[in-house]
């Protein structure tokens, strides 16, 4: 049958030929496996993320954020990584990180897919984590940050907050 001989064939092009061909009306979508798709994953869009959501009250990238949890600088990921293996990390550290965040940021931080996606790019992009300041922390979250600080001892970077 013509009809089954060429959907492999499709579905390769689709593959290989990156997203201009995938999909017009969403380019930067990419077709995984059996209707899956693959979000944009903007590494600039995650790093404004990281800093209002709140991650960084806990987490540091480029020597700027909390003590309180590991470091998510790219040297530390794997490379290439998976993007699920992020998030499998985050489920593990899912305990910890939900009875910390009612502690420090009075709730629990939401974060839908879209966002996720590029929080995890910017947690993989050396060049721009590298661009990672004090200036990309909202006034609230640096409120929180603040008064966290003090409470640790082994403070081993050389960032301050006024
Ligand atoms: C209130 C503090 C706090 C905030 C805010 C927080 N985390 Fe965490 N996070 C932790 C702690 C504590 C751990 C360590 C858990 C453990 O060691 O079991 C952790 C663990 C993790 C891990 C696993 C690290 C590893 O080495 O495996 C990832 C990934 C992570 N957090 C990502 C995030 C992201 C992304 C955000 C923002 C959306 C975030 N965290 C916000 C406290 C926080």
């Amino acid at each position: 049958m013509i009809l089954t001989k060429s959907l492999p064939i499709a579905v390769l092009v689709t593959a290989f030929a990156g997203p201009s061909l995938a999909d017009s009306h969403n380019a930067h979508m990419e077709m995984m496996a059996s209707g899956l798709m693959m979000p944009e994953m903007n590494a600039a869009k995650g790093r404004r993320l990281f800093a209002e959501k709140g991650c960084v009250v806990c987490h540091s990238i480029n020597g700027v954020g909390g003590t309180d949890a590991p470091m998510l600088d790219a040297q530390f990921m794997a490379n290439p990584m998976n993007p699920f293996e992020f998030a499998a990390r985050m489920w593990r550290g899912a305990e910890a990180m939900v009875e910390l965040q009612r502690d420090e940021l009075g709730g629990v931080i939401e974060l839908n897919g879209k966002e996720l996606a590029s929080i995890i790019a910017f947690v993989h992009d050396a060049e721009e984590q590298a661009r990672f300041s004090e200036d990309d922390i909202p006034e609230d979250i640096e409120a929180m940050m603040g008064h966290m600080e003090d409470d640790d001892p082994h403070e081993d970077t050389d960032e301050q907050h006024n």
